[in-house]
């Protein structure tokens, strides 16, 4: 989408972050672990912790922004113990239903990769997609990121269950 910038968020754009991710939560129930109850009930410091403005963050992320408004985002998780320190966790993708289809998704992922592969002890990512989410999953896979597996019953939602993709990709 031209126009469109994708930059790091910092603690003040929490408020923004939160805004989006419950809606995420509210449409799409099916597509991600933490639920609108879950979260809505957090203070924003919490929110505020993913995004700290420090040089080697245990946790971080990216927005896609047309002007003030947020139009999409997804953040990276970096392990700290000794032994599994070569390894992130991406989670949280969400692109605004009217900004979808215009390469948004890949652009923020493709963005943490780069953040990923900058901190320089990381070797590769991963994460979790529900089964029942094609799209994600074709995004997931023009990003580079095979399958290793796939946990059954992994989320409760309502009466059934989702089955969650397991994916990786190296970087660097
Ligand atoms: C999955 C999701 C993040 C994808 O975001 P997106 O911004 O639509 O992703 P992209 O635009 O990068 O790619 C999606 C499609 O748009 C197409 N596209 C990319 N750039 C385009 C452009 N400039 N013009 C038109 N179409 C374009 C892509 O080719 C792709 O289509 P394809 O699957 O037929 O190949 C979004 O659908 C979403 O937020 N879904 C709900 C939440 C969710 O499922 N999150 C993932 C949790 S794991």
């Amino acid at each position: 989408m031209t126009g469109t910038l994708i930059r790091r968020l910092t603690p003040e754009d929490a408020a923004l972050h939160r805004a989006l991710m419950l809606e995420a939560y509210a449409d799409c129930p099916e597509a991600f672990t933490s639920s609108l109850a879950e979260r809505e009930g957090l203070p924003l410091s919490w929110w505020a912790a993913r995004m700290p403005d420090v040089p080697d963050p245990p946790e971080l992320v990216c927005g896609a922004f047309a002007g003030p408004a947020l139009l999409g985002a997804a953040g990276l998780s970096f392990e700290q113990r000794e032994r599994t320190r070569h390894k992130a966790t991406l989670f949280g993708l969400y692109v605004r239903a009217p900004a979808r289809g215009q390469g948004l998704g890949r652009r923020l992922v493709e963005r943490l990769l780069h953040e990923a592969r900058s901190l320089g002890r990381i070797e590769l990512v991963q994460l979790t997609v529900s089964a029942t989410n094609p799209d994600a999953l074709a995004l997931y896979g023009r990003c580079g990121f095979v399958p290793f597996g796939t946990e059954p019953m992994a989320v409760r939602l309502g009466d059934g269950y989702i089955d969650k993709v397991h994916l990786w990709r190296r970087v660097g």
